[in-house]
């Protein structure tokens, strides 16, 4: 099982990850972008992908 990250360094709360995979992400209180499960299932990898390259920061990331 994969896992995504939201490096919070990068992220600046464009939400668009939110948009694509809102199974996966969130924005907290703060306007930033949080991981609310991060065991990227075979399913959804295409999902977690666009929003890897929709993130302006490049703040996703997914790991083995
Ligand atoms: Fe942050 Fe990128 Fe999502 S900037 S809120 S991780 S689209």
């Amino acid at each position: 099982m994969r896992r995504v990250t939201i490096d919070p360094a990068k992220c600046q709360g464009h939400g668009r990850c939110v948009i694509i995979a809102p199974k996966y992400f969130d924005i907290d209180d703060s306007g930033f972008g949080v991981v609310l499960t991060d065991e990227v299932t075979d399913a959804d990898r295409a999902d977690i992908d666009e929003a890897i390259l929709s993130c302006p920061e490049s703040a996703i990331a997914l790991s083995d």
